[in-house]
């Protein structure tokens, strides 16, 4: 059986220096909010490239603490407004609606599979505070029409990273001795420097970012952690406290806060696995491109887009997707599905059960996840490849 995700293999590929990690912090005695979390909270803030990193206990958590620091700062209140893609997984509407915000669901575009820019600005109400965009399947949702659409409205831009560590933006127009510089051109095309392209982090692209860290991420603990990262001083400073039962000083409570903090041995692993990350998510690219390439079967659709993509995820789409997936299976090959049921048609939101969002329901209908991670083998990947260039069902 070709598996869909081998955690036990992809973990063994470090183990001897995550084995020494943990050692490390059994050694020093000291669990929580010690060296290994510092360390690790400076090098993926680094790797982002945004001045703050804060550990915290998931991503649903992460994102959770950003939108609830928003309304401690006083710039959100309840029923206020967060635009969010409408095929995102379940957290990213849970983290809104836990702080009495209003989630306004907006169709993806079939070909991104994120959310389509061109809908955003009808969502948009006097209410609107944010916009919460969803790298989904590793793909990079951010768009310079995002970008500005937030400057226009004044709205906060989250970004949900739980899928897409590593992955990049592409930003055409930058200046690198622009008075400007390290922002983005207001001038855009009309600008008479010359003009070169900036390769930045999803993460470091908005006011701030959910990172998860769930197993089986591309940057996977073993076990849960997430992490938040942001350029916005007192966002940090918020949402350090309010992961902190509301403390920023021993048993002085300015908040009515929670317990979500990163473990010292997960951040000591993760810090051991961050140095692999790009390695291991250039092999994904490589089995994404291999699988772009040579799968030529007209009852299968495969990702298309030219956005840079760290394929957490690989997605294919198939109107006889169940058949496809059996098919699979009897030929030895797991698969998984991302994700059966919209958040629309979920019992927890069962006031959205009636709305209607064709695209996104498309996708939950015909989605089907094929195995691409860095511990495929060739030989693996070019069997998925035949088997799936020989699916012709009977009828
Ligand atoms: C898009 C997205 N957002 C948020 C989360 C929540 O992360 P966690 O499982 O660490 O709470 C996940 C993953 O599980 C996810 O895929």
């Amino acid at each position: 059986m070709i598996k869909y995700l081998d955690l036990k293999k992809i973990n063994d590929q470090h183990n001897a220096e995550i084995r020494e990690a943990v050692s490390h912090v059994m050694d020093s005695g000291w669990y929580l909010k010690g060296e290994a979390t510092r360390r690790f909270e400076q090098h993926y803030a680094e790797y982002i490239g945004s001045k703050h990193c804060i550990g915290c206990g998931n991503g649903l958590d992460a994102l959770t603490l950003i939108l609830r620091a928003y309304i401690e700062m006083g710039l959100m209140q309840e029923g206020d407004e967060v635009i969010v893609p409408a095929n995102t997984y379940i957290a990213s509407i849970l983290a809104i609606t836990e702080n009495r915000l209003v989630p306004v669901l907006v169709e993806p575009s079939l070909n991104t599979l994120q959310i389509d820019d061109t809908l955003i600005e009808a969502a948009i109400t006097p209410r609107t505070r944010a916009i919460m965009i969803v790298h989904l399947y590793g793909i990079c949702a951010y768009t310079d029409r995002i970008g500005d659409i937030c400057h226009r409205h004044n709205l906060k831009l989250i970004e949900d990273n739980a899928q897409a560590h590593g992955c990049h933006f592409v930003e055409s127009v930058y200046h690198g001795d622009c008075p400007l510089c390290e922002q983005r051109c207001e001038l855009q095309g009309d600008c008479p420097r010359d003009t070169h392209s900036a390769k930045l982090k999803t993460g470091s692209l908005g006011d701030a970012a959910g990172h998860s860290f769930y197993p089986t991420k591309n940057l996977g603990a073993l076990g849960d952690a997430g992490a938040i990262t942001t350029n916005d001083d007192d966002l940090a400073k918020t949402i350090e406290a309010l992961g902190n039962y509301g403390s920023a000083k021993k048993y002085v409570f300015d908040y009515q806060g929670r317990n979500s903090r990163i473990d010292e041995l997960q951040a000591a692993l993760l810090d051991v696995k961050l140095k692999y990350l790009d390695a291991e998510n250039n092999r994904r690219k490589e089995i994404a491109s291999q699988y772009l390439n040579k799968v030529k079967n007209p009852l299968i659709r495969l990702p298309k887009t030219e956005r840079d993509c760290v394929w957490h995820i690989f997605p294919i789409l198939c109107e006889r997707r169940d058949e496809l997936q059996q098919y699979l299976t009897d030929n030895g090959v797991e698969t998984q599905i991302h994700y059966p049921i919209p958040p629309h048609k979920q019992k927890c939101y069962k006031e959205w059960n009636t709305l209607s969002f064709p695209i996104t329901e498309q996708i939950h209908a015909q989605e089907l996840s094929i195995p691409c991670h860095q511990a495929l083998t060739d030989e693996e990947f070019n069997r998925i490849i035949d088997l799936l260039n020989a699916f012709y069902p009977k009828n």
